[in-house]
């Protein structure tokens, strides 16, 4: 059972590793065995780093403004030239903006379109067509894996985030499309949703103490969830464990899409 979650031996590039869900996921994929390359936007946040290497896994920075589209289209060549091999691709980074849909500033919608959706379109590309021409892998039995955050509201229109909302259901059906022409050929392609969870990006939410109860009221699981949360469905779907799931988006949210 141990082999089925193992990562040993493979290298994952991970984005939004500084802090949340990024983080605790970066460190898991490490906890699996893999080595870590993490696109950031500041070389001086090692927290992760100086974690991976705690559990005697190899981390690497690479710095880059997934804004930037420049930036972005540079990260797989600059990692190859540095002669990583990429089994695993997790886009956890992302950004949130909110304002009522009547005053939405188009800067503010290109911005979470950016970094959510045209970023994730970039990087499953460029790195999906790197594994593609690699040898399925003994610990994984495919060439590659890739994991996109999506969320409920991939699936939900949400209240004043429409630039986020269609960003995520961009992620979906990005995910999906690259899924349709990959997964025959080695690549599977999948996404995670996360409910409600205590990071940052949430900090308006949690500060609003009745908006904060209510959700947790409607939450099966009574709690919101916690980062670490995601170490588990992230390992799952790039190890082994997955090897016969693609295209599929993976809601994790202590029961809200049920309710
Ligand atoms: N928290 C939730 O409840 C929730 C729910 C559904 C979906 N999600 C999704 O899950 C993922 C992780 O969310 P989170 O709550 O962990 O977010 P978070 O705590 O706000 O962290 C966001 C991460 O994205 C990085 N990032 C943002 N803009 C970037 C840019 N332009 N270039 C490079 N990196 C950038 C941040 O880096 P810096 O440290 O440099 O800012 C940070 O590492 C996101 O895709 C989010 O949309 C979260």
């Amino acid at each position: 059972m141990a082999d089925l979650f193992s990562l040993r031996g493979e290298t994952a590039l991970v984005t939004g590793g500084t802090r949340g869900i990024g983080q605790a996921v970066a460190i898991g994929l490490a906890e699996a065995g893999a080595d870590v390359l993490l696109v950031q936007r500041s070389a001086e946040s090692t927290e992760t780093k100086k974690a991976v290497e705690a559990l005697g896994r190899k981390a690497y920075i690479y710095v880059a403004d997934l804004a930037d589209p420049a930036a972005v289209a540079a990260i797989v060549p600059r990692a190859l030239a540095d002669g990583h091999t990429i089994r695993i691709l997790v886009n956890c980074a992302g950004i949130q903006i909110r304002h009522a849909p009547e005053a939405f500033p188009d800067a503010d919608y290109r911005a979470v379109m950016g970094v959510n959706a045209d970023a994730v379109f970039a990087l499953c590309r460029d790195a999906g067509a790197h594994m593609l021409g690699l040898a399925p892998s003994a610990t994984t039995g495919r060439r590659g894996s890739i994991v996109n955050f999506a969320s409920l509201l991939s699936f939900q229109g949400g209240l004043n985030v429409p630039a986020y909302a269609a960003s995520k259901g961009a992620v979906v059906q990005l995910t999906k499309s690259f899924a349709n022409s990959w997964t025959a050929r080695g690549v599977t392609v999948n996404a995670v949703a996360p409910g409600y969870i205590a990071t940052d990006m949430n900090e308006a939410l949690i500060n609003d103490t009745d908006r904060a109860a209510s959700i947790t009221a409607r939450i099966p699981a009574g709690r919101w969830g916690t980062p670490d949360d995601f170490k588990g469905s992230v390992v799952y779907l790039a190890s082994r464990a997955g090897a016969y799931v693609s295209g599929h988006t993976l809601v994790v949210d202590g029961g809200w899409m049920g309710r």
